[in-house]
């Protein structure tokens, strides 16, 4: 059975509409909303925040909002990405001092908590929160910035992270972020993702047959 699902990443969506970018794109057939956070310190770049994330629920946005926190310190962020509707919060372990209480804290508000892993992060930090975790994300480019290549390295990260994962008996998604397109994607999912990221492939996707939506580059995902 198909336990694929598409995540586009709205950092390269037009943010001048970003309500019907967002309803657009569902429409198409992603099935959840990938929202990056940067901060201009974590990582070198600055997007959107919590009062985004509420507006896009007060605009009818119903989709799962999977909330990509590139911020230090992640706490504060976790708690007002709560009260402002996401489904799950993935922070960077090493932007918080302490993994496990933040892990818990998104938990605790009723979401599901992930830990992103840059390209050169250990998969160690697994090690003492997989009973924790509802999602490992692991970054395929360096975050920060949308349209850069796919690294290849990652492919043997997933299999290493899914072969973890199956170990552990648990349900957990396996995602991944940066460079997926529609000619890359068979080969990230036989290495074991299940959840796949796409901003630039998709959202630069207005072909001229299919001016309102993204139904032709989603449908070949
Ligand atoms: C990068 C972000 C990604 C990014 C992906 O820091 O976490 O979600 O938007 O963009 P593409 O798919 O263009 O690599
Ligand atoms: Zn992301």
């Amino acid at each position: 059975p198909r336990d694929f699902l598409i995540a586009p990443s709205i950092l390269s969506a037009n943010f001048a509409c970003l309500g019907e970018e967002v309803d657009k794109v569902l429409a198409s057939g992603a099935d959840w909303v990938h929202f990056d956070v940067m901060d201009n310190h974590y990582v070198p770049n600055l997007t959107i925040g919590p009062m985004v994330c509420e507006a896009l629920r007060k605009h009818g946005v119903t989709a799962p909002i999977d909330v990509h926190l590139m911020v230090t310190p992640v706490d504060q962020m976790i708690s007002s990405f709560i009260d402002a509707g996401a489904d799950m919060i993935t922070f960077h372990p090493e932007a918080s001092l302490h993994i496990d209480r933040s892990l818990q804290l998104i938990r605790d508000g009723g979401c599901k908590a992930g830990l992103v892993f840059n390209p050169a992060t250990p998969l160690s930090y697994l090690d003492y929160v997989m009973d924790k975790i509802d999602m490992v994300l692991l970054m395929s480019v360096n975050p920060g910035f949308g349209g850069q290549a796919f690294i290849p390295a990652t492919l043997d990260k997933l299999r290493e992270a899914r072969a973890r994962i199956d170990a552990s008996g648990r349900d957990i998604r396996l995602e991944v972020d940066g460079g997926v397109k529609v000619d890359n994607i068979a080969e990230v999912a036989a290495a074991g993702a299940n959840t796949f990221v796409a901003g630039s492939a998709i959202f630069s996707a207005h072909q001229a047959d299919d001016p309102n939506g993204y139904d032709s580059v989603i449908s070949q995902m």
